[in-house]
């Protein structure tokens, strides 16, 4: 549930959503020789300074660095928080990133205890992790003094409701085939959490449009459109391309905002007016 606090200097009332980023990860072999875009859609929505920005985010760790306090030996990255207005309301969003972090010297993913696939872990509501530090930037890795230190409020986590990132644009040895069934498979377990769902598509400012249409005909499947056909967000965090659009979309869903209120413009009808 989303919770409700009351700020003393003043009678606005905050809502804060904790959202989890999930999508196509792991090694090589099954996300191709670039990852589908989770790190920068959230770099992008909680800093979105030019500044700030940042397009490489590594996944390939040292031990030191998997241990360090920002990774924490999970399989998660926690992003900190930022505050958005909307229509009037102020929000604040917390960000969870479900990744796969993998050991630079056997490029195998880490062991932490027993895991269960990607598909299933990645659809946890409830993280834990002591003492995690919000990452910032793969040089905070390792000099974690040297940055601003947030901690992940309390070391917990409840999720009230994910993006489901699906990556629009030609990567080379990701055939589209795998990215759907992988994207199938973490759908369904998403769907069992019955927390909303929103798809972003990334990487827009490549699109290749086949695979948009590929996307458009797979939340069309019996299976997963029971409880309501997912809405797909066209998004570039390159170009900062309807990127709060996506997350704005989700709270909507949250709130069950009326839907001719809550409509998101098209990459192209969107990337006119930036
Ligand atoms: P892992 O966490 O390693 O699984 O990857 P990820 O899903 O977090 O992907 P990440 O955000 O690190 O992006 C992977 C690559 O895609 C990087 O080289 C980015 O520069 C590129 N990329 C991300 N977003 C965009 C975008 O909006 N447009 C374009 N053209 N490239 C993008
Ligand atoms: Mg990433």
């Amino acid at each position: 549930m989303s919770h409700t606090i009351t700020k003393s200097m003043s009678k606005k009332v905050d809502k804060i959503y904790n959202i989890s980023v999930v999508g196509l990860s792991g090694t090589e072999k099954e996300k191709g020789s670039l990852g589908v875009g989770k790190s920068c859609l959230i770099n992008r929505f909680v800093r979105p300074l030019a500044d700030d920005y940042y397009t490489d985010h590594i996944s390939v760790l040292s031990e030191s660095d998997f241990a360090g306090r920002v990774v924490n030996n999970d399989h998660f990255l926690y992003w900190g928080s930022t505050r958005k207005v909307d229509d009037g309301a102020e929000y604040v969003f917390r960000i969870v990133e479900q990744t796969e972090f993998v050991d630079d010297s056997s490029f195998q993913p880490f062991k932490i205890g027993k895991t269960d696939p990607y598909y299933k872990r990645c659809a946890a509501c409830k993280l834990q992790s002591a003492e995690k530090l919000a990452y910032i930037c793969k040089n905070q890795l390792g000099l974690e003094h040297e940055f601003d230190e947030h901690l992940m409020p309390d070391g917990r986590f409840n999720v009230d409701g994910f993006i489901c990132v699906f990556d629009v644009s030609t990567t080379s040895n990701r055939p589209i085939e795998v990215q759907l069934d992988h994207m199938h498979c973490i759908l369904t377990q998403l769907i069992r959490t019955k927390k909303p769902i929103t798809i972003a598509t990334t990487k827009n400012d490549q699109a290749y449009k086949p695979f948009a249409a590929e996307v458009e005909k797979l939340v069309l499947k019996k299976d997963l459109k029971e409880r309501g056909i997912i809405p797909i967000v066209e998004t570039s965090a390159h170009e900062n391309v309807n990127v709060e659009a996506a997350f704005m979309s989700l709270v909507h869903l949250i709130e069950k905002t009326p839907k001719n209120r809550s409509k998101v413009p098209s990459y192209a009808d969107a990337h006119r007016v930036v």
